[in-house]
């Protein structure tokens, strides 16, 4: 597709936004055997179901290889769910109700006689909505998704141009491509077969509230917004942290790493939301343009920068949790030399008005002492002047935390003064907890994105230009650390924060991390 033609897809994506209502439709599994749709995607159909949020009618067909009947793909579904439901005991009744609209398909991704069960398998339910309205969910291996949305265009299942009263989407789970080249190879072959409006790249990342809420919190309250600048933020922190290993996912890993599973959308879709500009309206096109600006203005870094300002880390063998975790390069399918990266710490720049000379910190990592993913906004330090008499110790700059998981919420750190005779100051907290405020209302992101891509709304899934951007990004850190293997001080005990590398990162400007408290 030339340039051309992509910018006009980008237009008309634009102009038929909009937020529909969600119409009967069927939605299409592809890969039902796998994980996501045992752990992820049934149950949040289920969740959704009991929230009375699927339309009626409604079906779900897995499509996969394996033999199976629709009874036994209920049967596997119920036994999943039972373990993976975020509420529990699952209610007997309503799976019933629920299980009797769910289907299975047999068939091979690549064998055209499998799709032609799939529409008779469509056409027995009759409901022209049910035929006609298709969400097709690609959870495959990313080598099938070309196929999959190929196979689906031939059997007139997918159609580039929607059939007037009808639509046909694609979802497409991560990873995106494995650079900007194999990205841009994916978006020129699924925008053949679907246009751009139809594709929901997802992140599952936007799918979270507190992730959500990082747009609603900075453009609904002036007293935020009007320090959100240059002026008066002195850098941002921006954590993701995990407890787990790579576990059973060593071969993923070896060709992922930390740089491509976390930062590449994650990371870089959290960053985009704190550091956008408003957006014209709350319209997807609007919202979205706004965080392709965002990761445009990173400025770029060539070999030299990404030795200075990106840190790699991998973790060998510790204590976490009283358990001694094995070392990455002990985990199965992972190599016994390998040099992939488990932790990676980056300092950024946007070269733009609002942020220009204010560092971005990023970092993420496995095995690190906590799961938690928070942002930290450091507004700058009042000069010292007034209490330098007093205190040789510098106050402490406020700071403005966004919890996005766990322990949902926002705290403002200030100082204040100690009640008694002296003048001694010290930083103290207010606190909003979603829990304590809203009650425990914690729908898993799959089922929010579901939703979305069922209503029509891309405002929670990636754009073209975004993910070939991200990538871009990716392929030039990546560049630099070509040929280069990891340094000593690039490599953590797993159960610590990470590699002393990335304190250095920050050491080098007075700066240190922040570290995540368990609860705050
Ligand atoms: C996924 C990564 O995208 O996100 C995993 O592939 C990671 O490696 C997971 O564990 C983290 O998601 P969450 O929602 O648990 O923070």
């Amino acid at each position: 597709m030339s340039e051309l033609e992509q910018l006009d897809e980008l237009i008309s994506c634009r102009t038929e936004e909009g937020r529909k209502s969600v119409e009967p439709c069927s939605i299409v599994i592809f890969g039902a055997s796998g994980d996501l749709t045992a752990r992820k995607l049934v149950p949040a159909l289920y969740h959704l179901f009991g929230a009375k949020q699927l339309p009626a009618p409604f079906r779900i067909i897995g499509f996969a290889r394996r033999e199976k009947s629709d009874v036994e793909w209920r049967r596997e579904m119920q036994t999943a769910l039972n373990q993976f439901s975020r509420t529990k005991p699952v209610d007997e009744q309503r799976w019933e109700a629920f299980a009797a609209n769910l289907y299975y398909c047999q068939g091979d991704f690549s064998e055209t006689g499998a799709y032609k069960k799939l529409e008779q398998l469509l056409n027995s339910f009759g409901n022209e909505s049910l035929r006609r309205n298709l969400l097709f969910y690609l959870a495959t291996s990313p080598s099938q998704f070309a196929q999959v949305a190929e196979q689906l265009h031939d059997a007139s299942l997918l159609h580039r141009q929607e059939p007037s009263g009808s639509w046909q989407r694609l979802v497409v789970e991560k990873p995106f491509g494995h650079d900007l080249e194999s990205a841009e190879q994916l978006n020129g072959d699924l925008t053949r077969f679907a246009h751009e409006k139809q594709v929901f790249r997802i992140d599952h990342y936007l799918g979270k509230e507190t992730v959500q809420n990082i747009l609603m919190f900075r453009f609904s309250n002036s007293i935020f917004e009007q320090l959100w600048n240059r002026q008066s933020i002195d850098h941002v922190q921006i954590t993701v942290s995990e407890k787990l290993g790579v576990g059973q996912r060593g071969g993923y890993y070896e060709e992922a790493g930390a740089i491509r599973d976390m930062f590449q959308n994650h990371l870089l879709q959290v960053l985009s939301l704190i550091a956008m500009e408003p957006p014209v309206s709350l319209d997807a096109e609007a919202i979205r343009d706004e965080k392709v600006k965002v990761l445009r203005s990173i400025r770029p870094l060539n070999s030299n920068d990404v030795n200075k300002q990106v840190v790699r880390g991998q973790y060998f063998a510790g204590m976490l949790d009283g358990q001694l975790r094995p070392g990455y390069r002990q985990e199965s399918r992972v190599k016994s030399d390998s040099n992939v990266e488990t932790y990676v710490a980056l300092k950024l720049f946007l070269d733009n008005w609002r942020w220009s000379g204010v560092p971005f910190f990023l970092r993420t990592g496995k095995c690190l002492p906590l799961s938690a993913s928070e942002v930290r906004v450091e507004f700058r330090r009042t000069p010292h002047v007034l209490f330098a008499a007093v205190s040789n110790k510098k106050l402490d700059a406020n700071a403005l935390t966004l919890r996005l998981q766990p322990n949902e919420g926002i705290s403002l750190r200030f100082n204040g003064k100690v009640p008694g005779t002296s003048l001694q100051l010290r930083p103290v907290r207010m606190n909003f907890s979603y829990d304590t405020e809203f009650g425990a209302y914690t729908p898993e992101a799959y089922e929010r994105l579901l939703l979305e891509a069922m209503a029509g709304d891309a405002t929670l899934f990636i754009r073209r230009d975004e993910v070939e951007t991200a990538w871009g990004i990716v392929d030039s850190i990546r560049k630099g650390w070509e040929g280069k293997s990891l340094s000593n001080r690039e490599f953590y005990s797993a159960g610590t924060w990470g590699p002393v590398a990335a304190e250095d990162l920050l050491g080098q400007t007075g700066h240190a991390w922040r570290d995540p408290h368990p609860i705050q």
